[in-house]
């Protein structure tokens, strides 16, 4: 695989042995992270954030800092020339003069893809809008093989926001290299949109559809929760039908497999009770801190200074 200078923006753009290289280059950091203190010495990532993160934006820059590089960051529009009323693509032509990789997140659907088009220095999409966040897909594959020493022939169920989950749309892409059993589970206003079903089929994934998570529970192998996000609804009134429609307790354990994991992208609100969380089948995380392995890997391979055959 060669990932030097790669813009990263979707999960469709990797192969299965892609994705399975990766997990490797981040398994080896996690195992044997000391070793490379000062690979990335004297490189610098610009995150810039045009909405709110805890686990990408800070498992990125400490991702850099572990690995010996620095970081820039744009977290609030009002802190930079863009309250002015310069354009995105003048920011990113002075910004990418400033370092050399650029790790963005911003509300529009294809916002990175506008990014890496004014920039010569490698982007990583961090989530643009509802559409994809394919470095937490990277994560939640590291942590699934993890879990099961394997990806292939899983049953996967998702369960709530299907509709705008980023992280649910660039897992379920994934996984069709895994030929996985899907399950999406969710309000009837909040289904996986049917172009990605369209697209889902064509590759041959097997899925059904359902809104009630005790119909399919026994067959979960994994149990991906997402939260119903209040920020991505136009109208605060549909918001206000699906709150808080999905709320696991303990005992929704007695549902389900023994060897089921519970996987969460986080930020959770009401959608995974806190008494769930001391449990083994809770995983969410450990899935958050293996972000940090897999960022470095990224970043190491984007910047060239780790390869593998
Ligand atoms: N999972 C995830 O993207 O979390 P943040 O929004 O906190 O970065």
């Amino acid at each position: 695989m060669n990932f030097a200078n790669r813009d990263i923006l979707s999960i469709k753009d990797f192969s299965r042995q892609e994705l399975l290289d990766l997990l490797d280059v981040a398994e080896e950091f996690e195992k044997n992270g000391q070793k490379y203190r000062e690979l990335l010495k004297g490189s610098i990532l610009a995150t810039l954030f045009f909405e709110p993160s805890t686990r990408t934006r800070f498992s990125f820059q400490a991702a850099m800092l572990r690995l010996g590089g620095q970081f820039i960051s744009l977290t609030s529009v009002n802190t930079t020339s863009l309250s002015k009323g310069e354009t995105l693509q003048d920011t990113i032509r002075i910004i990418e003069g400033y370092c050399d990789v650029i790790a963005v997140r911003h509300p529009d659907v294809g916002s990175a893809k506008l990014v890496a088009d004014v920039s010569s220095k490698p982007v990583i999409n961090c989530g643009d809008g509802a559409h994809e966040h394919p470095t937490q897909t990277f994560t939640d594959l590291y942590t699934i093989k993890k879990a099961f020493g394997r990806l292939d022939g899983l049953t996967i169920g998702f369960l709530g926001d299907l509709k705008y989950g980023r992280t649910v749309h660039s897992l379920a892409f994934a996984l069709s290299h895994f030929k996985p059993k899907i399950y999406f589970i969710s309000p009837e206003s909040l289904r996986m949109p049917q172009e990605y079903l369209d697209e889902l089929k064509s590759r041959g994934v097997s899925y059904e559809e359902e809104s009630d998570l005790l119909k399919v529970s026994r067959e979960l192998d994994v149990l991906y929760v997402t939260r119903i996000q209040k920020e991505r609804f136009i109208d605060p009134e549909d918001y206000a039908k699906v709150k808080g429609i999905y709320q696991l307790k303990a005992d929704f354990l007695s549902h389900a497999k023994n060897e089921l994991k519970i996987l969460h992208p986080l930020p959770r609100v009401d959608e995974i009770d806190p008494e769930l969380d001391n449990y083994p089948q809770s995983i969410y995380f450990q899935q958050a801190h293996n972000g940090l392995f897999m960022r470095e890997a990224l970043l190491a391979l984007v910047l060239g200074k780790i390869y593998k055959k």
